[in-house]
């Protein structure tokens, strides 16, 4: 069998608190992918207890994430949604890219060096080989193509050296079965776009991200249209009023942030709005964001409360994608299996 050529793979965390950066930086371009794309978009539960192991309500969270994929547009019966912990396939082949990665690779992960902090020995070794994992959700699916935000990239490098050296240590195995001369892709990453990395509200200098403690440094996917005008209206920012081109957002992170906001949301460049509202003062530019922020999450918002008052409907729909991962899944690991020589 050959490899795809343009099959799409993501995932998102079931850790709450999906935010404004996930939806511009990440599910939106899901959504714009499915027209050209063969798309598996996963919720990567088994990602969720890397840092906190006992996780509050995991099966609502979980929930929540595919509830967002599909209010934001993404059509669960032409492509798949599932979530990664009913495809046993994932951590089967992120074992054995535990034995493919080298210790040096993963040390260099600047996440794990974020996300453990100082008290680095205290962190769960899933912390560690999360990279790992991560590979092998793509993998599994030989994709070709991964949306994500821009935090991410030196992830998709790992899982481009993981294949590289996959491909390169089994090589002659990998021709000898019929596999020609690679069995896994070298990933692209897509990362595109004026939304790459959203950032705080409250910080310019921090990324807007799901486990800030200040709630009104990111706007929630699941926030009512006033408390999006509310954050939006306290946002922080300085006394000057909007540039009239780019080079006047430099050094200051919190203009820059809200007018990448405003192009991304209104899919215009930054240049664009900057030809609107250069010379306009916060006190008009903030109110027009904060109409358009309402007026593009507001029917998501709706659709999502909608579909998480079936829970059972939400788990019907994980269900069925798992159902369809696996045929995919499936087969590669029998091949990979293959591969590496196991018996069976
Ligand atoms: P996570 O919240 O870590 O599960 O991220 C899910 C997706 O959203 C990934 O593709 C991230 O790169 C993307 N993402 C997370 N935070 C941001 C942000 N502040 N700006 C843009 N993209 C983001
Ligand atoms: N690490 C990603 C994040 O934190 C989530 C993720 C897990 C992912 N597996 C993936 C993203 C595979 C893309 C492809 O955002």
């Amino acid at each position: 069998m050959g490899q795809p050529t343009n099959r799409v793979f993501s995932g998102v965390q079931p850790t709450g608190n999906l935010h404004l950066g996930n939806y511009l930086g990440a599910i939106r371009k899901f959504v714009a992918l499915q027209d050209s794309h063969e798309c598996i978009y996963c919720v990567v539960d088994l990602h969720a207890v890397t840092a906190d192991l006992v996780q509050k309500d995991l099966q609502n969270q979980t929930r929540e994430i595919a509830a967002a994929f599909i209010a934001s547009g993404i059509d669960p019966k032409k492509h798949i949604v599932f979530n990664q912990s009913q495809v046993r396939e994932h951590s089967e082949l992120a074992w054995l890219f535990n034995c493919v990665a080298r210790m040096g690779w993963l040390r260099r992960m600047t996440q794990f060096k974020e996300k453990a902090g100082k008290d680095s020995e205290n962190a769960s070794v899933g912390l560690f080989t999360y990279p790992n994992l991560m590979a092998a959700d793509i993998l599994t699916y030989r994709a070709t193509h991964v949306p994500v935000g821009d935090d991410q990239k030196q992830h998709l490098e790992l899982t481009r050296d993981i294949a590289a050296k996959f491909n390169n240590d089994f090589a002659e195995r990998i021709a000898a079965l019929g596999h020609g001369d690679s069995y896994f892709p070298l990933t692209e990453p897509v990362i595109e776009g004026e939304a790459t990395r959203i950032m705080s509200l409250r910080d310019g200098s921090r990324k807007m991200s799901k486990s800030e403690p200040s709630d009104m440094s990111r706007i929630n996917l699941t926030d009512s249209s006033d408390d999006i005008a509310k954050k939006i209206r306290k946002a922080r920012t300085d006394p000057e009023p909007l540039p009239d081109n780019l080079d006047g957002l430099k050094e200051r992170p919190e203009a820059d942030n809200l007018v990448s906001i405003f192009a991304a949301l209104s899919e215009v460049s930054s240049e664009e709005v900057l030809r609107q509202y250069g010379g306009k003062q916060f006190g008009e530019f903030k109110p027009a964001l904060a109409d358009l922020a309402v007026e593009k999450l507001a029917p998501i918002n709706r659709e999502m409360r909608r579909l998480m008052d079936d829970p059972a409907g939400v788990d019907a729909v994980l269900k069925e994608g798992a159902e369809k991962a696996r045929e995919i899944a499936s087969v590669t690991l029998s091949e990979v299996r293959d591969i590496f020589g196991f018996i069976g």
